[in-house]
């Protein structure tokens, strides 16, 4: 194609893009984003005074080069733990800002769970010096270890190492890493190495040798599950900077406390809520965010959950869920509850029709009683007189998940297949 045959430009149309409904409808109702995802840390951390005044107590010599007792932090997921240690941290280079006294190492192990990635992670954040940093692959555990613990003997300071998710690094190898780092300071003449363990796992003690459980937790600091008052403080902390006022209706924060609070003192699922309700409101080109947003926002917060749970199950597991979705949405058997056999006799026949191995009514059985103890069904145990007892089985799923399921891949066959009229089985 030469110049000449180029097709004149047109000229620009002003047109709308597929994103204009959007944008359009889109009412800016948050302020300042930011403030509300999980990742901010606030300037004020409500109702964690006590355990900041408490973890700044043990780790204060440290800012004189004085070793400070290792410290075991638990406390159930969204409790501020992460939070807490990252104001600890920003307080501790207000008060040393070269490091010359304390250096703080912060290592996530749900990241780096091996016990050399940790190694490797703690000391590439320690050595600053590039030709002293350790390769990323080729070296052993043994080797790392080494070259670590005579930098830090080079530096002649305190290091605070925190473990983030310690239970992380426990399911891959157990305690070995930290009795590693622990023991680290009998090898060690000038510099010295506190350890800050931190975990969700409430019982997680239980799992450490008796040794490993006296090094680690020489102080043990407990996060409670926050209360629906300490909910409705730190929601309207972050509220405030994240919303211009008359935005929040006055019962939202109450409302999203209390679902928190209900379900597990979650700091993270209250602020989640928080964030996907202002989300919704501002998509659905509302002025104000009420209940009902939050309300959505918290079946949608299920929905992810159980779509996750099951899209994960095994294959066995997903049909005989689907046997009691048809026994209750197909037009010629249409029943809410159920009984063991019915499901079997469903899950038999769909077995058929997908090509998949019939396992036995037994293990159907116990198939049912994991999806009952998942909540994705009801199973009410029914005594029939002399006939014995049976189960009762109802969905417990929202028509959002059950479409889901039924528009999985693997259940296309069933699209257009009619099940044949059952006979009531016991
Ligand atoms: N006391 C508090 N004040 C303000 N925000 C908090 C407080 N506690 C927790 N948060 C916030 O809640 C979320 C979850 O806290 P996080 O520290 O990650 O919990 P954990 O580490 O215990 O699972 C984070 O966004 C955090 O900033
Ligand atoms: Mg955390």
């Amino acid at each position: 194609m030469n110049g000449e045959d180029k097709i004149p430009e047109k000229k620009e149309v002003h047109r709308e893009s597929i994103f204009t409904p959007f944008t359009a409808k889109r009412n800016n109702l948050i302020k300042n984003r930011n403030v509300l995802q999980n990742t901010f840390i606030p300037i004020q951390l409500p109702h964690r005074d006590r355990e900041i005044e408490q973890i700044a107590e043990i780790i204060a010599p440290s800012l004189q080069k004085f070793k400070p007792s290792n410290i075991l932090i638990t406390g159930r997921t969204g409790t501020g733990k992460t939070a807490v240690l990252s104001y600890i941290e920003r307080e501790l280079k207000k008060a040393d800002p070269d490091e010359e006294n304390c250096c703080y190492v912060y290592v996530n192990c749900e990241v780096v769970d091996a016990p050399t990635s940790i190694l490797y992670n703690i000391s590439n954040q320690i050595i600053k010096e590039h030709e002293k940093k350790i390769p990323f692959t080729g070296w052993s555990f043994d080797k790392v270890y080494e070259t670590l613990v005579s930098y830090i003997d080079g530096e002649d300071k305190v290091f605070i190492v925190v473990l983030d998710e310690i239970d992380m690094a426990f399911q891959k190898k157990g305690d070995e890493i930290f009795y590693f780092l622990t023991t680290m300071n009998e090898i060690l003449k000038k510099s010295q190495v506190s350890i800050i363990g931190i975990t969700n796992n409430t019982k997680f003690t239980e799992l450490l040798s008796t040794k490993i459980k006296s090094r680690l937790g020489e102080e043990k600091i407990i996060f409670t599950s926050y209360t629906p008052e300490q909910l409705k403080d730190i929601l309207r902390e972050r509220a405030d900077t994240a919303f211009n006022p008359g935005i929040l209706d006055e019962a939202v924060i109450p409302y999203c406390a209390a679902i928190s609070a209900q379900d597990s003192g979650d700091a993270r699922r209250a602020l989640d809520l928080l964030r996907i309700a202002a989300d919704i409101a501002e998509r659905n080109g509302d002025t104000k965010i009420t209940e009902a947003h939050v309300n959505y926002a918290r079946s949608r917060i299920e929905l992810d959950a159980v779509s996750e749970v099951i899209k994960t199950m095994p294959m066995q597991s997903k049909i005989v869920l689907m046997s009691i979705i048809r026994n209750r949405d197909n037009e010629d058997i249409k029943k809410n509850r159920m009984t063991t056999g019915e499901v079997y006799s469903m899950y038999s026949e769909i077995c058929g029709v997908l090509g998949h191995q019939v396992l036995t009514q037994r293990r159907i059985t116990n198939i049912i009683s994991e999806l009952d103890m998942l909540g994705i069904i009801h199973a009410i145990v029914k005594s029939y007189g002399r006939n014995g007892r049976t189960k009762e089985i109802e969905l417990n799923i929202t028509n959002d998940i059950v479409e889901m399921i039924s528009r999985d891949e693997v259940f296309k066959p069933l699209l257009n297949y009619k099940p044949k009229k059952q006979t009531t089985l016991m």
